[in-house]
């Protein structure tokens, strides 16, 4: 073996050496990167080779040691990890465990659930649409055209690009949808999010949440919207609940009502949560507008209806007792984590 022939053996008994442990890596760095390496023997012999041979061969000795420093480097390296990854699994089994803290519900979604639950006993379904509407659906269809001044009620969001898309003010826009591809009879129940251009305050969000009802049928009466209110409330706040409607005013129902209950906190006697009046406000209704069945494709000499919305964050902070509206979206654990037993 020619000694070009003595380093390319080198070159592959570094390539090819085992290493599994320190001790073996160790080994390696004094057999191959030491101060007496096989590698130095080698170069010893560089003035044997012939002049135009020499570049080739330090290149060759080079090769060698760049591969021996690299191998060294990698090896050394995934020796000291796997180290510190076995390290871990040194488990002291007598310390405690860590808790395991439970997630609890968001309060809006407890009282939401609340008031499915009771209205599907009555034969309700739940229908949920789009939050970004439409003109017609969210105003016109209802009885609001361009202009009317109903519209001010709600302080709107508009897209700049397209004053036809709005975010929808209010889930009265989920009714206009399912008229429109269903025929009566139909019960349904509209959870969602609603936006509104407002200042942001303690009494008021620039969103929130509201469900609708919906009723129409054949003879669906005044009476029947009493009854099904009645029930409701007396589940939601207890059998002791009273409901009291006030005449009112909204585009798209005729007769129109505010709704208010005996106060669930003081039972009427009057306290702070009803402002000493003994009623709280929660929900608007009405009979259905005629004209809004109509443009819907129901048929006002056949059908009628009736139709409620209730602001699900008014209802949790009556029924919670909160002072400020903005806890509710701040998504602070520290008063969510309150809610934990109210599943
Ligand atoms: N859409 C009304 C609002 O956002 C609430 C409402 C009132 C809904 C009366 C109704 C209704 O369906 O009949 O203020």
């Amino acid at each position: 073996m020619d000694i070009f022939q003595q380093t390319e053996a080198l070159l592959q008994e570094v390539q090819e050496a085992v290493i599994n442990n320190p001790e073996e890596l160790e080994a390696f760095r004094i057999r191959y990167l030491g101060s007496k390496n096989k590698l130095k023997d080698i170069f010893a012999e560089m003035k044997n080779v012939p002049n135009e041979r020499k570049k080739e061969f330090g290149q060759l000795v080079n090769s060698v040691k760049q591969a021996a420093e690299e191998k060294y480097a990698i090896i050394k390296e995934a020796l000291e990890s796997s180290a510190t990854a076995t390290a871990g699994q040194d488990i002291d089994l007598t310390l405690p465990g860590d808790v395991v803290t439970l997630g609890a519900r968001h309060p809006i979604q407890l009282v939401k659930n609340q008031i499915i639950e009771i209205f599907k006993r009555l034969g309700f379904v739940v229908e949920e649409d789009r939050e970004i509407e439409d003109d017609w659906h969210n105003f016109t269809a209802l009885n609001m055209p361009e202009d009317h001044p109903a519209r001010d009620m709600q302080d709107t969001f508009f897209v700049q690009v397209n004053p036809d898309v709005v975010l929808r003010t209010h889930t009265s826009s989920i009714q206009v949808r399912v008229m429109e591809n269903q025929q009566p009879p139909i019960r349904i129940l509209s959870p969602g999010r609603v936006f509104r251009n407002e200042t942001i305050s303690a009494r008021s969000h620039c969103f929130f949440h509201q469900v609708e009802g919906l009723y129409i049928d054949e003879q669906v009466s005044f009476a029947d919207l009493l009854q099904t209110l009645d029930f409701f409330v007396k589940e939601l706040f207890g059998k002791d609940t009273r409901i009291k409607l006030r005449p009112s005013y909204f585009p798209f129902t005729e007769p129109s009502a505010e709704v208010d209950v005996t106060c669930f906190i003081c039972g009427g006697g009057g306290c702070n949560v009803c402002k000493h009046s003994g009623w709280v406000e929660i929900l608007g209704c009405g009979m259905v507008d005629p004209k809004v069945l109509e443009n819907c494709n129901i048929d006002p000499k056949k059908y009628s209806g009736f139709a409620f919305g209730m602001g699900v964050e008014r209802i949790t902070m009556l029924k919670y007792q909160i002072k400020d509206i903005r806890l509710l979206s701040e998504n602070d654990t520290r008063f969510l984590s309150q809610f934990r037993a109210a599943f």
